[in-house]
This record gives C-alpha cells, structure tokens and sequence, in this order.
C-alpha cells in the first residue's frame, strides 16, 4: 500500500502537526510504501520571503529525520525539487471546475484571515491533488482540516480517469476520527499562521513562557472545572494514556486544581516526551550537508516514480506526439 503525505515549510512545527499527522505518518515507514516530502510549492502561496522559504524547508526536514522519519526506509524529498508536480498540476487545472475551488474552506478562511487572494491560493487544491495522483497513493494521512482537500483530489482524478480512462488510483484520506484538532493556546485550532501554536522544539524558557500563556477560563482553585472545554487539557491529553487522562479529568471534577498547576506539568512533560529528539535534532543541525544530500537523493527517488504516471498522463493527453 502506498501512504504519503505532506507538510508545508511555513513555519516551525508545531504539536498539532506532529500528533495531527507527523507522527503517524513515521509510523506508516513499518509497514507501507511511504511518500512524505515537504511542499514548499505550497509554501509559496503565504511565504514571500525567499530566505525564509528556504530556512523553513531545512527546518521542517531536522524535524522530520529527528523525529524518526528513515530516508532509507521511504522517500523523503522536497516537493519543488521534483517538476513533474507543477507539470501534472498544469494539466489537471484542465480537469477542475471554477465551482470546486470557489467552495474550498480553506480559500475562504485566508480570505477571512485578511490574506489576499491570488491564483496561488485558488489552485492550491490543484497542486495538492497533483502531489498525491502523482505517486498513485492508496491513503493520504492527514488532520481533519484536510478533508475537503482531498475530496477535491479525489474529484479531480474521478473526472480525469472519466474522460481520458483509467489512469490514476483515487485516494482514500487517513483521518483519525478520535484526534480531535488540536487546540492552540488561545483555543482556536493550533497553527502556524495563527500565531497561537506550541513548537516541537523550542527552548526550555520559550516552551515555559507558551504554555504558562495557555487561555483558561476564570473559574477559582475551589470551584469545579469543565476538562472538556479546557485548552490546557485538550494538549495534556495528547501526552497521557487512557489512565493518566481519567485522573487528569477527576482532579478537573474535584476543588482544588490550579490552572498554573497543571501548566508547569504541562510544561514538563512536554520537555521530556521531545527530549530524545531534541539531541537528535541538534546532531543534525551540525551537518546542513549531509541533511541536503538526504533531499537531494530522495528527489532522485521519487522521480523515478513520479516520471512514470507522468509518462502515462502525457500520453493520455496527446503531449506525447
Ligand atoms: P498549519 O495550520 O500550522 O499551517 P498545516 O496546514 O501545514 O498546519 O498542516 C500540516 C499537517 O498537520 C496537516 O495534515 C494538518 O491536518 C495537521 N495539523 C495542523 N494543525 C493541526 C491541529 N491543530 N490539529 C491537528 N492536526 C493539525
Ligand atoms: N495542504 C496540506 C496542508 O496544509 C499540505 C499538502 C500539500 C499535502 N500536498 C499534500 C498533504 C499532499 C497531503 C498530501 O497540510
């Protein structure tokens, strides 16, 4: 079975990303043909600072490889390094209708973000199909915000194989149903752009002042608490089993819990479940070469598959003459 996914270099990862989708994407390389790549194509629709597009893209590959993710064990590359994806995207904007785009929440949410809108924006659908029919995917693991994107994929591929005959496996999006998004510290859904995420990494001092400004409600230490309602409990939950969680929820359930109690354990047990990553990442910063030379030759590989379905889609099309 082939899974592949990926991540935009737009800014430091952050928790939400990694239990949204890093992290069982690192567990797919057991088991399946892994695609994972970082779509700095993608990027390019909110990025427009050249030397911040470039930084973003090594970082958000430390973070993978420190993470778990084994480039010997799938392919691991940048998505620009590989043209066949902008040259599928060109052809399959011939096969989506205005109408599709036009509904995309995600189109409509940076409008309502104030982020004005260009052609980028509005194809992006576009390119992010083109990345998975590329690779002939079977699943596609990803957050729940990522859902209507891939039903977008998986119209466009059904149009195309439609007219042009059978030419591309339609996906099926890998959502967990039970990971619900994971809030930021402000409550709204953590994310880069919104400026309310906990990165993976950061310093001692820095993960302290994030969490320490998690939004509470104002109840007192003898009054009852709603865990269900809570942001720190909806990121606590992320790093505790089925037991851990029960006693979380009766100390919310019993007087006496401290909001900045519970934030300092927070605090810690983030520090320490990152921990072995954090060495793993610093070794890694070390070699930018070797780091670079992992991409490259996951480009490499990748092509081999990608030129394949482009080889197929040109002669479909009539680019092959
Ligand atoms: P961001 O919103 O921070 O820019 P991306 O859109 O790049 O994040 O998302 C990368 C992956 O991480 C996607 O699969 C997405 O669904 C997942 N993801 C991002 N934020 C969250 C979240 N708050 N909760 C769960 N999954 C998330
Ligand atoms: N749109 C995805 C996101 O913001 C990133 C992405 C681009 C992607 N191409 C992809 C995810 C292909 C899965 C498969 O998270």
């Amino acid at each position: 079975m082939r899974v592949l996914s990926g991540i935009q270099p737009s800014g430091s990862l952050h928790i939400g990303n990694f239990f949204g989708m890093m992290k069982s994407m690192i567990n797919w390389q057991q088991d399946s043909e892994l695609f994972c790549f970082i779509v700095n194509l993608h990027a390019l629709t909110t990025v427009t600072d050249g030397p911040t597009l470039a930084r973003n893209t090594m970082e958000a590959a430390l973070d993978f490889l420190a993470l778990g993710l084994e480039p010997e064990r799938c392919y691991f590359w940048v998505q620009g390094d590989v043209p066949e994806h902008t040259e599928l995207t060109w052809v399959l904007n011939n096969h989506t209708s205005m109408g599709l785009l036009e509904r995309s929440h995600s189109f409509k949410d940076k409008i309502q973000h104030n982020i004005t809108p260009h052609n980028g924006l509005f194809a992006y659908p576009v390119l992010m199909a083109a990345d998975i029919l590329l690779y002939q995917a079977n699943l596609v693991p990803v957050g729940k915000d990522q859902k209507q994107h891939l039903e977008i994929t998986r119209d466009i591929a059904g149009a195309f194989n439609y007219h042009y005959g059978p030419t591309f496996t339609i996906p099926e999006a890998g959502i967990d149903d039970n990971l619900a998004t994971i809030p930021g510290i402000d409550g709204q859904k953590m994310s880069k752009s919104y400026g309310n995420a906990i990165d993976i990494f950061l310093s001692k001092d820095d993960l302290k002042r994030r969490v320490m400004s998690i939004v509470t409600d104002t109840r007192g230490v003898n009054e009852l608490k709603d865990p269900d309602s809570c942001n720190i409990f909806g990121i606590y939950r992320l790093f505790v089993d089925q037991d851990g969680l029960s006693l979380l929820r009766d100390r919310y359930l019993t007087p006496g819990l401290k909001y900045s109690e519970v934030k300092k354990e927070l605090m810690e047990i983030i520090w320490d479940y990152f921990a072995p990553f954090r060495e793993k990442r610093e070794m890694l910063a070390q070699r930018p070469d070797t780091v670079k030379d992992i991409l490259k030759a996951g480009a490499v590989k990748a092509r081999t598959v990608a030129a394949q379905t482009m080889e197929l889609v040109r002669s479909k099309v009539g680019l092959n003459y």
